[in-house]
């Protein structure tokens, strides 16, 4: 048995007498009250998800098993002569909660590489496709075509004990995992390098090797890792973190519940939007004729942009603070890439945006989110097709809904099925009829 799995064998019978004592003996306790609003109004902030794996704090921002960005950065361990961690390293952390050891982390490494191969078909498959299909849609359908080898379906047909679900899940996961970046990059260069393939290295790590297969030179094996790990879990209330809980929940295997939560992060007020904020900023950048514009400069840019429409990249669901992951890459940026103008823009707009939409009161929260940042990283290294940025975020979110969803599996978490009213029931109860 791997490393990780003996380790997250022996979690999981720690974790279970706790969420079995939740449910059997304290199941009636309230924690919350729904209004009409929430239940009109997408559900926001109505507490009915249970995750270990991170947690969203309004003002603070995400914290992957109780650690911030910065402190996940520092303690996990580092890829030899890189500024980044193994995102090896970072599974093993979001599955089990504990910081691994190097030997832990060469284990996951050799798991992934065992389990690589990415069966021939898949290429053939996404090769047959019209090469204008989007990335995502390539993406989710490679991984649908392999739910034929999903361990957990078969075994579930021979009979397998609920208790050990968790364990077919996991390693239809490591399958999976171990895959993603040769499939995420075989679209890319098919899509916009001619289809000039370049096979991977086993000798690499997750993110060096996809930097490889991209055909992108350093530092972007770093900004790979950086990317993968940054967009990996924001809590589980989130689109595409939902949507893989919801369809594993009725026992659809992990390959049916990561492509589902692919298609939900290839929508514009999810994962596109990370997309949509560089074509935008590439059209400020047009109609200010390509200089830096003065501080001055910008604010008015800005305040005639919010007579019509809205600055993308700015606010969130749930944040109501800078979120740490723009934080992060921006922080890259002033170290990597200071001069570059598109991320001079990024600055300025930073400098100036908040306090306006403060005094338009526009928004709830005036920050800017991770979609502010990720793309313009991406566009220096020479990403500048768009539409894959998406893909990127796919690969980093599968980590942590895999995580998730085989701790679902662990701890028995049933189907998910919430109740539906009538709009006359909700009026009824508006009116005080009921
Ligand atoms: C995410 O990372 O999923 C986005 O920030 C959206 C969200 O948290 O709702």
């Amino acid at each position: 048995m791997s490393l990780l799995k003996e380790k997250l064998k022996e979690k999981i019978s720690i974790e279970r007498p706790r969420t079995e004592k939740l449910n059997k003996e304290f199941g009636n306790v309230k924690v919350d009250e729904v209004t009409i609003g929430q239940i009109i109004g997408g559900m926001r902030d109505i507490k009915s998800l249970v995750t270990d794996i991170s947690y969203l704090d309004p003002f603070e921002g995400i914290r992957f098993r109780g650690l911030t960005i910065p402190e996940v950065l520092e303690k996990l361990p580092k890829v030899p002569g890189a500024e980044m961690p193994f995102v090896e390293g970072f599974f093993y952390f979001l599955l089990t909660g504990d910081i691994p050891t190097e030997t832990e982390v060469e284990d996951v490494h050799q798991e992934f590489n065992s389990r690589k191969t990415v069966p021939d078909y898949v290429f053939k498959i996404i090769r047959s496709m019209p090469i204008d299909s989007h990335p995502m849609t390539m993406f989710a359908t490679a991984i649908m075509s392999m739910q034929k080898d999903s361990i957990f379906a078969k075994k579930y047909h021979e009979n397998l004990k609920k208790g050990d679900y968790w364990d077919a899940y996991f390693e239809d996961a490591m399958n999976l995992l171990a895959k993603l970046p040769e499939i995420a990059a075989f679209i890319y260069r098919l899509k916009y390098r001619n289809g000039e393939i370049i096979p991977g290295d086993p000798n690499l790590d997750f993110g060096g090797n996809f930097a490889h297969m991209m055909g992108i030179a350093k530092p972007y094996d770093d900004i790979a890792r950086l990317y993968f790990l940054l967009h990996s879990d924001h809590e589980s209330g989130n689109v595409s973190a939902h949507t893989g809980h919801l369809v594993a929940s009725a026992l659809s295997d992990m390959y049916y519940a990561i492509s589902a939560m692919l298609n939900g992060l290839a929508g514009p007020l999810h994962g596109l939007a990370n997309e949509e904020v560089l074509r935008w900023l590439h059209g400020v950048m047009d109609s200010m004729g390509g200089k830096i514009p003065t501080e001055e400069e910008m604010k008015a840019f800005v305040y005639k942009t919010l007579e019509t429409g809205v600055i993308p990249g700015f606010g969130h669901a749930v944040l109501r603070k800078t979120d740490p992951r723009y934080t992060a890459q921006r922080e890259f940026c002033l170290k990597h890439l200071p001069e570059d103008p598109l991320f001079k823009y990024v600055d300025l707009l930073y400098k100036v945006v908040p306090n306006i939409l403060l005094e338009k009161g526009k928004a709830k929260n005036p920050w800017p989110n991770v979609d502010a940042q990720s793309g313009v990283i991406q566009w220096y290294y020479g990403v500048k097709e768009y539409e894959f940025y998406t893909v990127l975020f796919g690969v980093g979110r599968a980590l942590g809904v895999c995580s998730n969803i085989i701790w679902a599996r662990a701890l028995g978490y049933p189907l998910e099925r919430p109740k539906s009213l009538t709009t006359k029931m909700l009026e009824d109860i508006a009116f005080g009829k009921k």
